[in-house]
């Protein structure tokens, strides 16, 4: 089945943030005190967000990400994935990570039946990434993803953030050691959600809005059409059904900004 929304774009897509938390702090991803975390309760339970991956595979979405926070810190996140992963219809399930965990996760999460990781990773210099990531130790990271190579992910996708391009020092960097390690690199230019700044993304499919074929799930149940739109469709209150359909028939045509100021809780 073919999900359409009113422009006539071909919605599916979707990304799952299942958790707001996450084991680093990126400068632009999160503010410097760290966010609010939501309490237990608020956070959808595994039977809630299947209920929502069923529906919208129905419908015709064929493509899953699950995102965080950062999701190997939500618990039992291998038996979640095992069950996407089972769910018939599902044909691309991939997950953004930060590989800080994947010493431990890559081998059960590939088991479980995840295909596809992608990395973050804006520098290679340690104190860089320290500071980019308020205290993230690089070793752990780099070892994450060689792990992750050594279960049989493939491609393993690297997302690094740039300012402007992808001369500046720390990128080229990055590519040299995509390049080395056989890994596909993307470069994501840093946006400002309040500001309303995005840009397509070099080498993938996010921030072109005349083909945007995506849905958001954020960790509390809300359904969000488009990441710079303050629209959202809570998904316990409005029931599954119609948080979807308000979600499709209000997709903007173009995002403009979210009052929302980080990313940490959406995905990226
Ligand atoms: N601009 C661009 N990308 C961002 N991410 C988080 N915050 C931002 C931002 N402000 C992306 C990172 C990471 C993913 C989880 O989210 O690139 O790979
Ligand atoms: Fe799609 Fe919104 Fe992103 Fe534009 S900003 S590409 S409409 S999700």
């Amino acid at each position: 089945m073919l999900m359409l929304d009113k422009y006539n774009r071909r919605i599916n897509y979707l990304r799952i943030s299942v958790t707001d938390r996450c084991n680093l702090r990126c400068i632009y991803c999160m503010p410097e005190e760290g966010i609010k975390t939501l309490n237990h309760e608020e956070i959808l339970n595994f039977s809630e967000i299947l209920d929502v991956v069923q529906l919208v595979v129905k419908q015709g979405v064929d493509k899953i990400r699950i995102t965080g926070g950062e999701p190997l810190v939500r618990r039992g996140i291998v038996e979640l994935i095992k069950q996407i992963a089972d769910v018939e219809g599902v044909v691309d399930l991939a997950m953004t990570t930060n590989a800080v965990l994947l010493p431990k996760f890559a081998k059960p999460l590939y088991d479980a039946g995840l295909k596809r990781i992608n990395v973050s990773l804006d520098t290679i210099d340690a104190l860089q990434f320290s500071k980019i990531t308020r205290g993230g130790n690089i070793a752990e990271t780099l070892t994450g993803i060689k792990v992750a190579q050594e279960v049989g992910f493939k491609p393993i996708k690297i997302n690094c953030v740039i300012q402007q391009n992808s001369n500046e020092p720390d990128a080229r960097a990055v590519t040299k050691y995509c390049e080395d390690n056989n890994l596909q690199i993307r470069y994501i230019r840093q946006m400002d959600l309040e500001k309303g700044l995005f840009w397509q993304v070099d080498g993938g499919e996010g921030g072109n809005c005349k083909s945007c074929n995506r849905l958001r799930l954020t960790s509390n149940g809300l359904l969000k059409p488009c990441l710079f739109s303050d629209l959202e469709y809570n998904i316990r209150e409005l029931g599954v059904e119609q948080a979807l359909e308000l979600a499709l028939t209000n997709k903007p045509y173009c995002g403009t900004n979210s009052h929302r100021n980080y990313f940490s809780g959406i995905g990226g």
